[in-house]
């Protein structure tokens, strides 16, 4: 119960609120945290590899990896090793003095990408509002417009959020901020019609990770990248949820070999740890000069520390692991032959099953997290399974197996 407005009120206190003889309502939501989540009503206090402990010590599989960010799984010996060394040594410093370990990350990110420089963040909304605002200092006050794509999802700050091409999530924040110009997602025809002299930059997911895990037809990535060429365009792919090795690539978009002109990622990036990262072609990079953009937290050295050791670990190797789990699962699921899955897609360990109408995921979610297996849903009709890169193929079989009866017994 919420105290009345009188007993808030501090005594002597010039600040008394509006309305202070009057008793507030009554509240019945007595929970200090904010209810904008709606969570699974089982708390995991460990972790190890693939697998999650609750209170009860009861055993989960995670296919989740914590919406696709434990990439390679809970505990990981050497990515605890290099936090607990950072954290023996020091945990802040700010971005006022030098950092060789952000210096080592960014040369490893600018290697993979084939871009040049990178600004470090704490999430992927912020790594893509710094895109926006990379892209639109490009533009030099002359073109602003980004076009973005419907139905994708780059975050809940304003930028962002106007960047997200979905009613949804902005029902009741409007006025989103200007600037934003949403096209049909694999459509290159719409794009043409929707050009004007102020569009400055296309962003768009390779793979539409919070609409049902939407892989565009082939050749659309390498059309953006015509398109922009065309119009003297940037090119943002938003990797956050694709890269760092999701899909069995580094990058999601180089099964089509196209290179962006930014890229933004986070999630995967330090194993659980904050951090996010917008990487830039130079002839972007050198516009953003000392106090053009910032972040108190961003690049952090435990974060860093983390991130440094998740690039080593992603290989060639692992990469190629991914991408053959992915087809391991994939395969399996659309062996099961059941008729309530409509369709299973996606690209390396970025899967989605999109079940037959009238299948609620969230339920199927909660069933399956009943029979201790955890993963995501995308959408109100699609799993989203989001496995860490070290599962075996026990694990597959285990989880293929809780699926069909799951699924079965709907
Ligand atoms: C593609 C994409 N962009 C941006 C974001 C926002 O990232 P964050 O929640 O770290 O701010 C997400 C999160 O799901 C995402 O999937």
């Amino acid at each position: 119960m919420r105290m009345s407005a009188k007993m808030e009120a501090e005594p002597g206190s010039y600040n008394q609120p509006k309305g202070a003889e009057e008793n507030i309502e009554e509240d019945t939501n007595n929970k200090a945290l904010l209810q904008n989540y709606s969570r699974y009503a089982v708390e995991f206090v460990s972790g190890d590899g693939a697998y999650l402990y609750d209170t009860e010590g009861q055993k989960y599989f995670d296919f989740l990896s914590g919406i696709a960010v434990t990439g390679f799984g809970h505990n990981h010996p050497e990515i605890k090793k290099a936090v607990e060394d950072q954290i023996n040594k020091l945990w802040h410093i700010s971005n006022l003095f030098e950092s060789s370990g952000q210096e080592a990350l960014a040369e490893k990110l600018a290697e993979k990408s084939g871009l040049d420089n990178v600004f470090f963040c704490n999430s992927g909304t912020e790594a893509n509002e710094a895109a926006i605002k990379f892209a639109r200092k490009w533009g030099k006050g002359k073109r602003s417009t980004i076009i973005t794509a419907t139905n994708g999802f780059h975050g809940r700050t304003y930028g962002s959020m106007s960047a997200t091409g979905q009613f949804k999530v902005w029902d009741g924040f409007q006025p989103l901020t200007p600037g934003f110009q949403y096209v049909p997602f694999g459509d290159l025809q719409a794009l043409e019609s929707s050009y004007n002299d102020n569009v400055v930059a296309i962003m768009v997911e390779p793979i539409q990770g919070e609409s049902g895990i939407l892989v565009p037809p082939d050749g659309y990535l390498k059309g953006l990248r015509e398109f922009c060429d065309k119009h003297n365009m940037l090119l943002i792919f938003d990797e956050v949820q694709t890269g760092m090795g999701r899909t069995g690539k580094f990058f999601a978009h180089q099964y089509e070999e196209v290179k962006p002109d930014i890229i933004t990622i986070a999630k995967g990036i330090a194993n659980g740890i904050p951090l996010g990262a917008t990487i830039c072609k130079k002839e972007i990079g050198k516009l953003m000069t000392p106090g053009s953009h910032g972040s108190t937290f961003g690049g952090n050295p435990i974060a860093v520390a983390a991130a440094n050791k998740v690039v080593e670990l992603l290989d060639d190797k692992t990469l190629s692991y991914i991408g053959s789990y992915g087809k391991l699962i994939r395969d399996a699921v659309v062996s099961l032959n059941l008729e309530e899955i409509k369709e299973v897609r996606g690209k390396g360990l970025l899967i989605g099953i999109e079940l037959k109408e009238g299948i609620s995921a969230k339920k199927i979610a909660l069933k399956l997290l009943e029979n201790k297996v955890v993963i995501g849903t995308s959408g109100e009709k699609v799993l989203r399974i989001l496995p860490p890169f070290i599962i075996t193929e026990k694990e597959v079989l285990n989880f293929v197996m809780s699926l069909e009866k799951v699924l079965t017994s709907n």
